[in-house]
């Protein structure tokens, strides 16, 4: 049974909140961020999570993926740890299902591959602390997605989804064209029937909890359609998590923070250039600014 349909409060994304840092904060005490994903040629969108998920504060970030591009953020990233992955899913992943991580951000740049596919949904069905799943962490074909649905609903840990309508699309079978008229309602049902939140992105993104609250953050900016301003949002929004807000929180304030860095760097380097690497850099004008 769906919630009655309700306009939408529209965000006031001007006023992000921070979580709060205290003088005595340590890395243990500032959340484990483990991030899943990346491969072969897509080694950058977990990177740019994990990148992100760092600069919004976490105090532990981790990258687990197999060895190409553990080996890539190796050498680049000082701050990011590894943890690398066998090819296939086997027992050698204890380590990975046993992780003491704070948050999860599960599929940037995993790839489609039936095992890692599989593999995700292990990880989703065992997680215990709370999940953000992303990208290649939300494909299923056609065929598969009951399964993938009962599996979501099976899931223990609070979990925020953040497709983009064709990922939407994907999972629910509502096709991007038939979604527009009704993206408040259709975000609120699937969010309360798969009890998540679901943050739908776009031009203007939509974010629905479980509890069938919804906001609609109207912040167009073009200087953000650039691949990776969504693995980025992966990152702020798993950061957020570890460091203690609530899933709903979560997605809410770290959609704001995205939005507004894109703002700055919109204001600085116009509406063609910049990219997911400056945006990360522009973090931190916002956490300054709102401490
Ligand atoms: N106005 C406001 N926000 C925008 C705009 C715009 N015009 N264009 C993009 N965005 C924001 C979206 O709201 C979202 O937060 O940028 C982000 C884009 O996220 P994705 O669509 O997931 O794209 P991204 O992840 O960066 O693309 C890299 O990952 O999800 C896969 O299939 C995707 O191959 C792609 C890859
Ligand atoms: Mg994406």
């Amino acid at each position: 049974q769906s919630l009655p349909s309700q306009a939408p409060r529209l965000i006031n994304f001007l006023e992000p909140k921070i979580p709060y840092r205290s003088i005595l904060a340590h890395k243990g005490s500032c959340g484990h961020v483990l991030c899943v994903g990346g491969s072969t040629g897509k080694a950058g969108a977990i990177r740019l999570g994990a990148k992100a998920a760092l600069e919004c504060g976490a105090g532990l970030v981790t990258v687990a993926s197999q060895k190409e591009t553990v080996r890539s953020l190796q050498i680049s990233e000082p701050e990011i740890m590894c943890l690398e992955l066998p090819e296939e899913n086997s027992g050698a992943l204890r380590e990975l299902f046993e992780f003491p991580a704070d948050a999860m951000i599960i599929g940037p740049g995993g790839g489609r591959q039936l095992s890692n596919l599989l593999f995700y949904r292990d990880l989703l069905l065992s997680a215990e602390c709370p999940i953000v799943l992303d990208a290649d962490g939300l494909y299923c074909e056609e065929a598969e997605r009951d399964m993938v649905l009962g599996i979501l609903r099976k899931r223990k840990s609070p979990t925020i989804l953040t497709p983009h309508p064709k990922e939407f699309e994907r999972l629910t079978g509502i096709s991007t064209k038939s979604l527009e008229p009704r993206k408040l309602d259709a975000v609120r049902e699937w969010a309360e029937e798969l009890d998540c939140c679901i943050v739908l992105k776009g031009t203007r993104t939509t974010i629905a909890s479980a509890q069938g609250q919804v906001l609609l953050l109207d912040a167009p900016n073009p200087a953000l359609a650039k691949g990776g301003s969504g693995d980025v949002l992966a990152g702020i929004i798993g950061s957020l998590l570890a460091q203690g807000f609530d899933i709903f929180e979560a997605a809410v304030e770290g959609c704001k923070i995205h939005a507004l860095a894109g703002k700055i760097m919109q204001q600085q380097y116009g509406n063609h250039s910049g990219g997911p690497m400056k945006l990360i850099n522009h973090l931190s004008e916002i956490f300054k600014e709102y401490t």
